[in-house]
């Protein structure tokens, strides 16, 4: 399974590249806020065109998402070509993240808006990120519309569970891949029981129909989503630098390093001096 970094803040990019295991950048308005203000908070003007080629270098010829922000056909459509056609030549990296449905109620019109420009885009060559999946079925029309990736957004499946069902939580918790039993059911939003459970479906129908959009398994906060999304499937998890940075960790890692450091004879640690 590849691992993005899901940020816009180009050290966080830096520090994740420089573990030499990072295979890809995604970002999204939300992250770009974040970034910038904190660049605002340090009394630092921002150039985003600069900044965006920056994000677009320190990814090394990995693909980057960029989003759009037109919530209608036409305008995602102009916004991706334009995108692409400024920023792609800088690191041939860019990816055009869509949402699958970018209406903002049931009686909006633009329900297939992002299906018609993921499926524009794509003809002509874009590569495209399909954003804001919580259904399989909405991976499925991404995917016939032409998708390099699909983005099912786990965590945020799970913070709506909880929410309707009540439980409290923090956002990292974890929350089990099999669902929970609230008195007589499965709580369930329309037959998914957890975000990795959505993953899951996903990648059950792409193998059976032998789909090639990549799975891009989103908004997971913890290490064993992480590990529950590979389970599943996932072709990349896209992973903020905290959760990348605890995937190593176990107690018993530990404390084996320190029960061989305190083992270490005189001759062994000499032996190795001198091959160096
Ligand atoms: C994915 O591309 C999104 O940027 C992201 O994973 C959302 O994560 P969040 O739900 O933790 O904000």
């Amino acid at each position: 399974m590849k691992i993005f970094i899901d940020s816009a803040t180009v050290s966080e990019i830096k520090k994740a590249d420089s573990y030499g295991i990072l295979d890809g950048v995604t970002t999204n308005p939300s992250l770009i806020k974040r970034a910038v203000d904190s660049l605002k908070k340090a009394g630092k003007n921002i150039d985003m065109q600069r900044y965006i080629e920056d994000i677009l270098k320190t990814a090394k010829g990995t693909p980057v998402s960029l989003e759009v922000i037109g919530a209608d056909a036409d305008t995602i459509i102009a916004e991706g070509k334009a995108l692409f056609r400024r920023f792609n030549s800088i690191a041939n990296n860019v990816v055009i993240k869509v949402p699958v449905n970018p209406a903002f109620k049931a009686d909006d019109t633009t329900h297939f808006d992002g299906i018609k420009a993921i499926k524009a885009l794509s003809a002509q060559g874009i590569p495209i990120n399909c954003t804001l999946i919580f259904t399989p079925e909405q991976a499925i029309l991404a995917a016939k519309a032409g998708a390099m990736y699909v983005s099912p957004f786990a965590g945020r499946v799970d913070d709506d569970l909880r929410k309707i069902s009540g439980i409290e939580f923090d956002k990292a918790d974890y929350y089990p891949s099999e669902g929970m039993v609230r008195g007589e059911s499965i709580i369930s939003d329309n037959g998914v029981v957890s975000g990795i459970d959505l993953v899951s479906q996903i990648a059950h129908i792409f193998a059976a129909y032998d789909i090639k959009t990549e799975i891009l398994a989103a908004s997971l906060r913890n290490p064993r989503q992480v590990r529950e999304a590979a389970f599943a499937g996932a072709d990349i998890a896209t992973l903020p630098l905290s959760v990348i940075e605890t995937l190593l960790h176990h107690h018993k890692t530990f404390e084996g390093m320190k029960s061989f450091t305190d083992d270490i004879v005189p001759a062994y640690s000499g032996m190795l001096k001198e091959l160096r």
